[in-house]
């Protein structure tokens, strides 16, 4: 039976980046005969302007039926006086919630042609390879009881709720000691629990897990700490486990240390490996139909895709390989360039990451 991926282009940049990732993904469906079919659905904004909903019931069913989803990005400024249920994000936690999309790999890597595109010195990024697995289906995303009411004495009050429960730890835990099994072996857990009781149990079940993965070295880091040794000293990390909210924060940190947030791709993944591929970046509106959009870090969720949700690591890897000869060839989008740099648009992009794998 034919694997299915469904195709999510969204908003913004979404749809042209996805463009070259679909180049990517149909070559080396044929190449390394993966019998992969593909399938389109809306989501974010472009669906609440043609069906009304963020989340269309064909999507979610189409979701559902999927393989692994590739999903461009969501959101812009037409639709942010919308209510927050009808916001175009609602459609990116819909998914993820519904499918139990709860283990998000975002890996932070800095590709050494890259070194002078980051903000950062290159002696304190280069060599970068970090993950941060964030929780992506609880915590103060979707704690209840949230939000907005109305005092005793008459004020408006906004409020949310932070919390985890055991299992939902144990099981994020699991992601991050089974990855970091494969790499350095090092973890770093970050809470706030100094603050937080939510925290201070997770701190507790990280020990726990811990104790089945005695080769691998567990260390706490409150968050503010935490983001401040991100931009100090990023190479002391190997893997960074922690909650929603501070996995959102600290990942867009990471990413920037690796020059742009347009090279990053991610991994969101269910229980059975079943999962959402989709770039760290958001839709940036501001650059949308201009060509101007780094489509590698969707090219790179491709292969992410291959190499978890479909064990296909020869076809990941020729990706991998593929982007890091263009970078070699010193092409570069705008987000990444720099001087002595070949400056090439979205299209041009792909098609030379297309060429690459084909040389
Ligand atoms: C991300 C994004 C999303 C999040 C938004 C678009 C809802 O920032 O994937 O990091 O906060 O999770
Ligand atoms: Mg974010």
């Amino acid at each position: 039976m034919a694997r299915n991926v469904l195709i999510l282009p969204g908003d913004g940049i979404g749809p042209e980046i996805m463009v070259e990732a679909e180049k990517v993904l149909n070559h080396v469906n044929e190449k390394f005969s993966l019998d992969i079919a593909t399938t389109r659905a809306l989501v974010g904004g472009i669906a609440i302007d043609e069906t009304g909903h963020p989340l269309p019931e064909e999507t979610l069913e189409k979701a559902r039926n999927a393989d692994a989803i590739l999903l461009g990005a969501v959101g812009g400024p037409k639709w942010d006086k919308l209510d927050m249920a009808l916001r175009p994000e609602k459609g990116l936690l819909g998914i993820r919630s519904q499918l139990g999309l709860f283990g998000n790999l975002r890996p932070a890597i800095l590709y050494p042609q890259l070194a002078d595109a980051s903000t950062l010195k290159p002696e304190v990024v280069a060599g970068l390879d970090i993950v941060i697995v964030r929780e992506l289906t609880g915590g103060i995303y979707f704690g209840q009881p949230r939000g907005i009411r109305e005092t005793e004495s008459g004020e408006r009050e906004g409020f949310n709720t932070y919390r985890y429960t055991e299992s939902e730890i144990r099981r994020i835990a699991t992601v991050a000691f089974d990855l970091a099994m494969k790499r350095d072996k090092r973890i770093c857990s970050v809470d706030k629990a100094n603050v937080l009781e939510v925290t201070v149990l997770w701190r507790e079940i990280m020990e726990d897990v811990a104790k089945d993965y005695p080769e691998v070295e567990l260390t706490h880091m409150y968050v503010d700490n935490a983001a401040m040794q991100l931009v100090r000293a990023p190479k002391q990390f190997d893997v960074i486990v922690t909650g929603n909210m501070f996995g959102d924060i600290l990942s867009d940190a990471a990413a920037m240390l690796t020059g742009s947030i347009g090279m990053l791709p991610s991994a969101s993944l269910d229980v059975n490996g079943r999962g959402m591929y989709e770039p760290c970046h958001g839709s940036a509106p501001d650059i949308a139909g201009q060509g101007k959009a780094n489509p590698l870090a969707t090219i790179l969720s491709t292969a992410m895709m291959l190499r978890y949700t479909f064990d296909e690591q020869a076809a990941a890897d020729a990706i991998e390989k593929a982007v890091f000869s263009v970078l070699d060839q010193g092409l570069r989008t705008g987000d990444i360039h720099s001087e002595g740099c070949t400056l090439v648009n979205t299209s041009d992009m792909g098609e030379a990451v297309l060429a690459a794998m084909k040389a």
